[in-house]
């Protein structure tokens, strides 16, 4: 029997841990117990509900309003003692967050083997996004089995000196995660935008720019209707609320659970986003996203057009969006990078066979 021990702790790395963890405990030569760091709560706990996950340990060490050095320097000292007493063959973590830069660390001043799932991606700007770049790189050079979605991210590990034999490319276990979302029921109706918005490079100017252009096209385009789940963070709320709160095109809602949020993309007519897994989810339904970020490492796909966060620059190719067929159809069809679906499945191969 191997021993694993998965770790993740915010929505996006466990709504593309779980279908793997899922997968995981079908093999019979593998035993999986799951961490939850907890760095992020409501929303964690949304999604392991969706997913049936249950959690053998939890870390719980969200405080509202959090920084970093507190969810490092606290996951660190929560794991410790759980890595110390499992001593699992193999600790995964996933991406980029605080979480997966935390366990990491602590399972490499244990000598435990690291494998990282969503391995590879960057923008090779440590400052954007910030600080999951750093995260990311960091993972990699504790990492002993990376998970690359595409071969892109395998090409950038491969040119960081990792060893070729030890990077697989997998797919993105988030395209998996629709399999268990995405039903008949959902269909494009009408002009929907959807609208996310949370980075920490992003919050203050950049993210007033955001939400006034946003204003500015909703005010303009009487078949529009925008809907923004607004992240939890106050200091992303209180800008949203005070530049949309009183735009009657755009809907403000509560974070949405992953089967609402799945509906809402897979009904959408685009999407503007700062967020990375919505990028990639998007990519494979089909819809165009523009990407509210100066950099962004999901480079594969024609489906994803870089804006950036100037306000006039926003409005111009949204509109743009909005009226050019041709270009909305060549971003709507274009393929899907980011997996068949089936990536839980080749981790856990790999796993039982390394
Ligand atoms: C984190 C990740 C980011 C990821 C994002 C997804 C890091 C450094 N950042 O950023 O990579 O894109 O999650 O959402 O790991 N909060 C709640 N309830 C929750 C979650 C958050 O109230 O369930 C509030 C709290 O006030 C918290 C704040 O949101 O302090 C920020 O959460 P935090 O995990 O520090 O950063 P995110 O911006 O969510
Ligand atoms: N998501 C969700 N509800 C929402 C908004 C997003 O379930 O109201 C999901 C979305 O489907 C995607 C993930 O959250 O899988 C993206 O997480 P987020 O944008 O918080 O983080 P990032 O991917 O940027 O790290």
């Amino acid at each position: 029997m191997k021993k694993i021990l998965a770790v993740f702790g915010t929505r996006p790395d466990a709504i593309k841990m779980c279908p793997l963890v899922l997968e995981l405990k079908r093999r019979e030569s593998i035993e999986v117990k799951v961490c939850l760091t907890g760095q992020h709560r409501e929303m964690l706990d949304q999604v392991i509900g969706i997913f049936g996950v249950t959690a053998d340990y939890d870390l719980a060490v969200m405080r509202e309003g959090q920084d970093l050095s507190d969810i490092t320097s606290k996951i660190i000292d929560g794991i410790t003692p759980i890595l110390q007493k499992e001593k699992p063959d193999i600790v995964l973590v996933h991406g980029d967050t605080t979480t997966a830069f935390a366990a990491a660390l602590a399972a490499f001043y244990l000598k435990i083997p690291v494998g990282h799932v969503e391995a590879g991606l960057r923008t090779y700007r440590i400052d954007s996004p910030y600080p999951e770049e750093f995260n990311r790189r960091a993972v990699s050079l504790i990492s002993t089995f990376d998970f690359a979605p595409t071969e892109a991210a395998k090409a950038n590990l491969i040119g960081e000196g990792k060893a070729p034999e030890r990077v697989f490319v997998t797919g993105n276990t988030v395209i998996d995660a629709l399999k268990y979302t995405v039903n008949e029921a959902s269909h494009s109706s009408g002009r929907l935008v959807l609208l996310t918005a949370h980075r920490r490079e992003n919050i203050g100017e950049p993210m007033r720019n955001i939400f006034s252009a946003v204003k500015r096209v909703a005010e303009k385009y009487d078949d529009i209707k925008i809907v923004y789940p607004m992240h939890p963070n106050p200091a992303v709320r209180s800008i949203a609320e005070e530049i949309l709160g009183d735009c009657d095109r755009v809907e403000l809602t509560e974070p949405l659970d992953l089967v609402a949020f799945h509906t809402l993309l897979a009904q959408s007519y685009c999407v503007l986003t700062d967020s990375g897994g919505v990028q990639e989810e998007a990519a494979a339904l089909g819809k165009p996203v523009l990407i509210l970020r100066d950099t962004t490492e999901r480079t594969e796909s024609d489906s994803l057009m870089l804006v950036g966060t100037d306000e006039d620059n926003i409005v111009r190719e949204f509109e743009r969006l909005l009226e050019d067929e041709e270009l909305y159809n060549t971003m709507k069809n274009a393929p899907n990078p980011y997996g068949d679906g089936n990536a839980s499945a080749r981790i856990a191969d790999i796993i039982e066979r390394i």
